[in-house]
């Protein structure tokens, strides 16, 4: 019998991923959905066979809904998170957990106070091929690290942002390619390496096709610099052709680790070559939203089952968006510029 019951708050693009998981379950099952949007809150309802409600606070005052998935836009995450641990709700809410680090403190505040769960999707970190690069690299089996690279470059049209009603905006995106598509391979870096002390960047809206259509940062390119001396190159942008297969890579002193879609290489300083291949089934859409979310989902619940700390809780969570704000201040562009 399953543990938890849950409801997914937000029924667009990404909700598939949590609803899926849902399904496949062994510790939660999907007991309702929501969305303003009736239509999308009757689709999701009728498909699984569960009530659908279009106020988030109807949802949180059943008192038998344990825990509640955030898939809204970005600036509602820390609202009704804290509202959520208000009622008593554990939370798994989709990255980036707010639109500001404030937001994302007072939500970890919330959650404390509650005594309840608060997990954020970064679902790449369980992908095998990161996991594996970082176990490597911290392990010290290459020495030490001394630098990073993580690239994005992706296409998104106009409509992808008028269409949204949300995105495009510092008010209700909190940012662009930064802190909504490049957030994961940031926060992988910082995963692996840590987290900087000194940031130099330039961010703003480099494509012709959205300089009058977004007030956010369509690339961002920034330079890190972390304690034991490593650094890092990051640059992220949603004006390239394709959505081309993200980079992530780190220099050890004896080797390079270049994590790909689906190896990881392992470059000796003597020119030995090693490759490891990830074998987990791939899912049949969005390639770049990676296959993890069943797999992050499921241990959020056997982390709350088992009565140990989940590995991306809102601590974790927050570090990618301090690097975002940081990055922001260094390049004199961002909400608070
Ligand atoms: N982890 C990943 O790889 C990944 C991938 C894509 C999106 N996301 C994240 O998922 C979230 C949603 O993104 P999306 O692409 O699905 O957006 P979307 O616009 O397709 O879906 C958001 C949904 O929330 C609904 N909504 C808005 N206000 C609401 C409210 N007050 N109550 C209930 N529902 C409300 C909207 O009507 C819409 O259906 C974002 O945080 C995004 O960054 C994560």
């Amino acid at each position: 019998m399953k543990s938890f019951r849950s409801a997914v708050i937000g029924c667009g693009n990404i909700s598939r991923r949590h609803t899926e998981a849902l399904t496949e379950s062994s510790r939660a099952e999907l007991v309702a959905v929501c969305d303003i949007r009736e239509d999308r809150a009757a689709a999701a309802g009728e498909k699984f066979g569960v009530p659908y409600y279009t106020d988030y606070r109807d949802v949180l005052a059943r008192e038998d809904i344990d825990c509640i998935h955030i898939c809204t836009p970005h600036y509602l995450h820390a609202p009704i998170a804290i509202a959520a641990f208000a009622a008593g709700k554990h939370v798994f809410t989709e990255k980036p957990m707010a639109t500001t680090p404030e937001d994302a403190e007072a939500m970890i505040r919330a959650a404390e106070a509650a005594g309840k769960y608060l997990g954020v999707c970064f679902q790449n970190r369980y992908k095998f091929i990161n996991a594996k690069l970082r176990e490597l690299v911290l392990s010290g089996a290459y020495g030490k690290p001394v630098g990073g690279k993580g690239i994005v470059t992706w296409f998104r049209d106009p409509a992808y942002y008028t269409d949204s009603g949300w995105r495009g905006s510092f008010e209700t995106e909190g940012g662009g390619v930064l802190i909504n598509q490049s957030i994961h391979t940031l926060d992988l870096l910082i995963w692996t390496l840590g987290d900087p002390t000194a940031i130099r960047a330039n961010c703003g809206i480099f494509s012709e096709l959205l300089e009058n259509v977004i007030e956010v940062e369509d690339t961002a390119t920034a330079h890190l610099r972390f304690d034991n001396g490593a650094t890092a190159l990051f640059f992220a942008s949603n004006a390239w052709k394709n959505n081309a297969a993200v980079q992530f890579e780190i220099q050890c002193e004896n080797a390079l680790l270049t994590a790909t879609e689906d190896e990881l290489i392992i470059a000796h300083a003597d020119k030995r070559c090693e490759r490891i291949v990830d074998t987990t089934p791939k899912t049949d859409d969005k390639s770049y939203w990676g296959n993890c979310h069943s797999i992050i989902i499921e241990d959020f619940y056997a982390a709350i089952a088992e009565d140990r700390p989940f590995a991306v809780d809102g601590k974790e969570g927050i570090r990618a968006l301090h690097v975002i704000d940081g990055i922001y201040k260094a390049s004199g562009f961002g909400p608070r510029a």
